[in-house]
């Protein structure tokens, strides 16, 4: 890993975002815990995206007046364990669901053929390159031919631990949504076009985890299908690969480091009619962050013909009968706040806070997205040693802490406690001095302008509130 990323990492760790799963033990194959900062922001990644799924309406402009204004986008949580039958149907326990590898004959570690012979990260689905194998990168030994490995986490179901009785830890949480199409369209009586949205884990045997939080064997994904009528979804698509590109750039991730890539044929995803990659440029390279897919038929036709029920949509105007085509958007809640994080990590050489006099000090900020940012309010007491200043303070921190997530602190110096602030991305300060004995009224300072106002406590709520509609 590079600098940039061992940075990052180690602010991490150091402020409370990522842990190493059981670190005591000596930590646990490329499993990541998500400490008090960390599931805070997780939580706004998961809300942000929940909100523009279930809760925007289509703009005309968007739609080129073609496609119906309603925009239905309703939730589902479905099971993480499933009927085995689903991934049969599914083509998930079939080589599609692989990683390949090659294995050093000398050394026997074993690596993605694609990674070490060079170009784009594969998916995990099995597509990649071919191209013939180099030597060993470790001991420069010779490698084997690529062996495929399914990546289905296998477990057991009841007490018996028989064939009959396993099952697998689902690997993609659409499957729970495909299970479930007909349920959702009766009971919440919709019609084509619309969605279902679900945020939930995932797991994957993956043979070769790394790079931090990029590539790990449990991980959240937040995925939309939606159901459309097979000739509009050429367009369809289209429409949510723009959504999803302004998604992250509203969400402050730079253009030039997002870029939508066309997935060939031979590479996609065994279910993928067309799958378009949303790729961020991590300080590691280019890497996937999303895939926008056609699935097709492929799914409700693979789980009508594996359970015998019918899961065709009947239109009541044409009285037609047919399999939707899904155009499905799925993101990985790790990844994206990786590339949030990663976007987000700023040094700063010379200092940029107002009393930092040691000019050569890097000063890190953390330039989150307010929406994204798990700290919106610091509370500072100016001074630590002035009773009356640190009550107001607390009294403060207890207006503000049912409305915001907030932090209360008053160790080291002024100067200090704002970088601590910046390093987390803390949106606001408010700090009480020794005119708000006076006057009632605390400084707020803006962490990306570093301005100061002064506000009246009564107002802080509401002041502070209003940037965040
Ligand atoms: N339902 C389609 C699907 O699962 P995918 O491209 O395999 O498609 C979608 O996965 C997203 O899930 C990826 O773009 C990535 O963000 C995330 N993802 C997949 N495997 C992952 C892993 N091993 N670790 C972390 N995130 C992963």
């Amino acid at each position: 890993m590079g600098n940039l990323i061992s940075n990052i990492v180690s602010l991490a760790k150091r402020r409370g975002f990522i842990f190493p799963s059981s670190e005591i033990y000596g930590g646990f194959g490329s499993c990541y815990d998500f400490g008090p900062l960390g599931v805070e922001m997780k939580n706004n990644i998961k809300k942000a995206w929940w909100d523009e799924m279930t809760r925007q309406t289509f703009s005309s402009k968007n739609l080129g007046g073609q496609i119906e204004e309603q925009r239905n986008i309703v939730g589902l949580d479905a099971a993480i364990l499933m009927s085995p039958k689903v991934w049969q149907a599914s083509g998930h326990l079939t080589a599609g669901f692989a990683d390949e590898l090659v294995e050093c004959k000398k050394c026997h570690k074993r690596f993605r053929q694609d990674e070490i012979v060079g170009g784009r990260p594969p998916n995990i689905f099995g597509r990649g390159r071919t191209s013939a194998p180099v030597a060993c990168p470790e001991c420069k030994g010779e490698l084997s031919r690529p062996r495929k490995f399914n990546l289905m986490m296998k477990t057991f179901v009841g007490p018996v631990e028989d064939e009959a009785s396993q099952t697998y830890l689902r690997a993609e949480t659409c499957q729970g949504i495909y299970l479930n199409f007909k349920n959702v369209l009766q009971t919440m009586r919709l019609k084509i076009p619309f969605g279902i949205a679900q945020i939930g884990k995932a797991f994957r045997n993956e043979i070769t985890p790394g790079n931090f939080i990029f590539r790990t064997r449990e991980f959240e994904q937040m995925e939309m299908q939606w159901f459309c009528h097979p000739t509009s979804a050429d367009d369809w698509f289209e429409f949510w690969l723009k959504e999803r590109l302004n998604w992250y750039y509203n969400l402050g991730i730079k253009k030039e480091n997002l870029r939508a890539v066309e997935v060939p044929e031979k590479e996609r995803a065994h279910y993928a009619k067309r799958q378009v990659d949303i790729e961020y440029k991590f300080p590691l390279g280019w890497k996937e962050i999303e895939g926008v897919h056609n699935r097709g038929e492929w799914d409700l036709y693979n789980h009508a013909k594996y359970s015998g029920e019918d899961l065709k949509y009947s239109s009541a105007g044409s009285g037609q009968a047919y399999y939707p085509y899904i155009i499905e958007t799925s993101v990985g809640v790790d990844r994206s706040l990786f590339a949030f994080l990663c976007q987000a990590y700023t040094e700063v050489r010379g200092g940029r806070t107002e009393t930092t006099k040691a000019v050569k000090e890097v000063e890190i900020l953390l330039k989150l997205d307010k929406r994204i940012a798990p700290v919106k309010v610091a509370v500072l007491p100016l001074v630590k040693n002035k009773p009356d200043i640190v009550n107001k303070a607390k009294e403060v921190y207890q207006l503000l802490k049912p409305h915001f997530v907030c932090q209360y602190d008053e160790l080291g110096s002024i100067g200090r406690r704002y970088r601590r602030g910046d390093e987390i991305g803390v949106v606001f300060s408010v700090t009480c001095d020794f005119q708000t004995l006076k006057d009632n009224t605390v400084t707020v300072r803006n962490r990306d302008t570093m301005k100061q106002e002064r506000v009246v406590i009564s107002d802080i709520v509401g002041n502070i509130g209003h940037t965040f509609l």
